[in-house]
C-alpha cells in the first residue's frame, strides 16, 4: 500500500525534505501573504520556517505542560480575523486530539494542515496522522520513524487539486514540460534512490512503531518510581496510537538534579540523551522581529528546561532500556531517599 493510502489519504507528493513538504504543501493549500497560521512555540524550527517561506504570518501558541502538544484553548485565544489555518504538530509521535481540532476549525472556519514529520502512522481517536485536514507534511529524514538514507519528504492530501498544485510547485511551477504557471515553483524532488529505500522500509513501519511502543511502555513501568523524584514521562493520551518518535521525560523542579546535570551523568555512562528542543521558536535570535519575548509562552519555556529524550529505536532491547533507567536512577536518587521499587539499584 502506498504511504498516502496508509495515512488514509488519496495522494502523496514526494518532495526533497519535510521542510519543503511544509512550504509547498501550505502554498498548494492556498496560504500566503496576509494569512495568519497558528502553530506551537515548542516545535522544531522547520515548522515556523515553513510558514514564513509561504509569506504567511506565523502566530505562535503555547502548549500543554503534560503532553507538550499544542494547547487548543490557547490557539483559540490567538485567533484574529486574519487567521486562516491551524498547523498542529504531532510532537514526539503523539497526535494532537483530532476531535478538539475539528471543533476549533469548524467554529472558526480554519484550514487544518498537519506537521506529521514525527508521526508516521500515528493514530488517535481512530484517525491516522496526515488525514485530519486539507493536507499534511511528512519528513523522511533518516532518524524519522520512516527514514530514507538521506533527505526526503511528502505532502499527503485527499484533495486532487491540492496534489496537482503541489506537483507543479515541486517541479519549477510547471503543469507540463516547459510550461510554467506557478511563480512560486522550485525544484524539490524525492530522490529516486531514497524513494526506493522508503519503498523497501514501508512494509516494516507498523512493526517498528509497535516495537517503539513496547519499549516506551517498559520505560514507563521502570521509571514510575522516579515520580517521587520529580521525573515524569511526557503524558501519552493517545494509547497505542502513539508512535514514540521520541521518548521524552520531564525533569521537574522537584528533582534533586537538573536536566542538564542528568544529561551529563548519562553521557558519562555512555548514554546519549537529546533535548527536543532546548530553545522554543519565539526565543530564537533569528525571530526577534516576530515580537515575542521571554514569558510569552510559559509552558513551552518551562518544558524547554525540563525535557530530555532518552534513547529509543526499534531493535533496542528491554535490557538496554533497563540500563538507561538504572543510570538515571543512580544519578537522581540519594542513598537516604530511595523511592519504593528502586532499592535494588545499589550504592
Ligand atoms: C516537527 C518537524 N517538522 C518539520 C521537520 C522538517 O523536516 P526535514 O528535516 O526533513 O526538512 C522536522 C524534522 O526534522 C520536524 O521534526
Amino acid at each position: 500500500m502506498p504511504f498516502a493510502a496508509a495515512c488514509g489519504t488519496n495522494f502523496g507528493v514526494g518532495v526533497g525534505c519535510g521542510t519543503d513538504a511544509l512550504v509547498l504543501g501550505l502554498t498548494a493549500c492556498g496560504l500566503g501573504p496576509g494569512d495568519e497560521v497558528l502553530l506551537p512555540a515548542n516545535t522544531f524550527i522547520a515548522t515556523l520556517l515553513g510558514v514564513l517561506r509561504t509569506g504567511a504570518m506565523p502566530v505562535l501558541v503555547d502548549c500543554d505542560r503534560h503532553t507538550a502538544l499544542l494547547d487548543l484553548e490557547a490557539a483559540e485565544a490567538a485567533i484574529t480575523p486574519r487567521t486562516r489555518a491551524i498547523l498542529p504538530v504531532h510532537l514526539y509521535g503523539q497526535m494532537v486530539a483530532p476531535q478538539g481540532l475539528f471543533d476549533l476549525a469548524t467554529r472558526h472556519q480554519l484550514m487544518i494542515f498537519e506537521d506529521a514529520a514525527q508521526a508516521h502512522l500515528a493514530v488517535r481517536e481512530g484517525y491516522t496522522a496526515g488525514s485530519l485536514g486539507l493536507a499534511a507534511a511528512f519528513s523522511f529524514y533518516p532518524s524519522k520513524n520512516l527514514g530514507a538514507l538521506g533527505d526526503g519528504g511528502m505532502i499527503v492530501t485527499a484533495e486532487e487539486p491540492v496534489a496537482r498544485m503541489a506537483r507543479s510547485l515541486r517541479n519549477y511551477g510547471a503543469t507540463r514540460k516547459y510550461y510554467h504557471t506557478e511563480p512560486a515553483g522550485t525544484n524539490s524532488r524525492l530522490d529516486t534512490l531514497q524513494a526506493a529505500v522508503l519503498d523497501l522500509k514501508l512494509p516494516h513501519l507498523l512493526g517498528w512503531n509497535q516495537a517503539r511502543y513496547a519499549l516506551a511502555q517498559h520505560y514507563d513501568d521502570r521509571l514510575a518510581p522516579l515520580a517521587d523524584y520529580g521525573i515524569t514521562p511526557i503524558r501519552n493520551e493517545a494509547g497505542n496510537g502513539h508512535v514514540y518518535h521520541l521518548y521524552v521525560i520531564r525533569i521537574t523542579h522537584a528533582c534533586p538534579l537538573n536536566r542538564d546535570a542528568l544529561q551529563a551523568r548519562l553521557a558519562a555512562a555512555n548514554i546519549q540523551a537529546g533535548i527536543h528542543y532546548p530553545i522554543p521558536c519565539h526565543l530564537q535570535p533569528a525571530f526577534e522581529n516576530l515580537g515575542y519575548q521571554l514569558g510569552c509562552f510559559p509552558q513551552a519555556e518551562t518544558l524547554s528546561q525540563e525535557i530530555l529524550s532518552l534513547p529509543l529505536y526499534p531493535g533496542m532491547t528491554l535490557a538496554q532500556v533497563d540500563r538507561v533507567v538504572e543510570a538515571t536512577t543512580a544519578a537522581v536518587c540519594t542513598p537516604d531517599r530511595l523511592p519504593v521499587g528502586v532499592a535494588e539499584v545499589g550504592w
